[in-house]
């Protein structure tokens, strides 16, 4: 193994202060920068999966694609195993065979004029400098971990030949063929069929477990968040707006965003009442709004909200949210915005 033996309480993988700005160009009105990711801090401890919620163009894939280098940030920093990623050739090899990603499509993550035994061959003999008869008993090994058995029905398959679940468990068994310390997966189920989204998401269940992995959940489904995963971290555009213990967060949030993602998913195991109807659109993230990015929408907004982003404050144990809401010297004016956003439909207060 290229890092060294695990340090116990460090995360496998952990991001600080990650930015991302992507340059556009508007036409006429000349250049432009897409605020995508902004100032991203989180942990992947071992052995737990961490889940990133958020709608469509919150900034998931691309604090992902941060994570696994395919794209260079703004700024910030990696550290994998509490040492931060240097980025000579080595490195980036080495990097690159502990952090691995699954992407949502299984259809075109595996190439259709090859075999699963050509998929899973090529990186053990690559990364591992497995050969002949090791390269063959390395694959059926790498099957039955993704539960695909008995292994010989499925090595000779072609990915047409599979159904998009038994595909994904390929893509996902490719990549434990790297031994990644980190597993990122993005959106991994929302291409499959309802029927089989649980067995993929028990499967990375039993991966974090047996194969003692930290796996970022990416998903904009919260009930399935709160299902798989340990920690969830809310993002809107392109920030985190709260994160925390998974039950805990879906049962208590702490930020007017998470009552709004909650209460377009219900989760029918989540007691209470729907606390927020939704109102408007994610904001431009080329023209962010100031202050609080969620102000506009967010019907608790106080004055201050548009004019200073929130600092992030603590909202119940291990629970965090970037909220004026939350502030000890705001209680007045919060229980007053609760007052008219209760007179306007809304129920309660995230400090209720
Ligand atoms: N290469 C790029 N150049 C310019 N803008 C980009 C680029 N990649 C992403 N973006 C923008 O960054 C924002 C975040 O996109 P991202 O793909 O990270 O969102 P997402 O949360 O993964 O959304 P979805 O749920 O639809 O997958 C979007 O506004 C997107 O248009
Ligand atoms: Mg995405």
């Amino acid at each position: 193994m290229v890092h060294g033996p695990k340090r116990p309480g460090v995360p496998a993988l952990e991001a600080r202060g990650l930015t991302k700005h992507f340059p556009v160009h508007r036409g006429l009105r000349g250049r432009a920068v897409v605020h995508a990711a902004e100032d991203i801090s989180l942990a992947l401890p071992e052995a737990t999966v961490t889940a990133v919620v958020g709608e469509s163009g919150s900034g998931k894939s691309t604090l992902s694609r941060l994570l696994t280098r395919l794209i260079t940030p703004t700024s910030g920093e990696l550290l994998l195993d509490g040492e931060p990623v240097g980025t000579s050739a080595r490195e980036r090899r080495a990097y690159t065979s502990q952090v691995h990603l699954v992407l949502q499509d299984p259809f075109s993550s595996l190439n259709g004029v090859h075999g699963v035994r050509y998929h899973l061959e090529r990186p053990l003999k690559l990364h591992r400098g497995a050969r002949g008869e090791q390269l063959d008993a390395l694959a059926k090994e790498l099957l039955e971990r993704v539960s695909l058995t008995p292994a010989d029905r499925y090595l000779d398959k072609f990915p047409h030949e599979l159904s998009g679940g038994q595909r994904q468990r390929v893509a996902i068994a490719r990549g434990l063929a790297v031994r990644p310390r980190v597993l990122l997966a993005d959106e991994p189920v929302s291409m499959l069929d309802v029927s089989i989204r649980l067995g993929v998401l028990n499967l990375l269940d039993e991966l974090r477990e047996r194969e003692r992995l930290a796996i970022l959940y990416v998903t904009h489904d919260i009930a399935s968040a709160r299902y798989l995963a340990d920690t969830v971290v809310v993002m809107y555009a392109g920030q985190v707006v709260e994160s925390g213990p998974a039950q805990q967060i879906t049962d208590s949030p702490a930020h007017p965003y998470t009552r709004l993602l909650l209460s377009a998913a219900p989760d029918p195991h989540r007691s209470g009442p729907v606390v927020l109807r939704g109102r408007g659109a994610p904001p431009s993230l080329i023209d962010p709004p100031g202050g609080c990015r969620f102000h506009p929408r967010c019907p608790f907004a106080m004055p201050v909200c548009a004019e200073a982003a929130p600092p992030t404050l603590p909202a119940g144990p291990d629970q965090v949210a970037a909220c004026w809401l939350l502030s000890p010297d705001r209680t007045a004016e919060a229980a007053e915005a609760a007052a008219v956003a209760g007179a306007d439909g809304a129920t309660s207060h995230p400090g209720a």
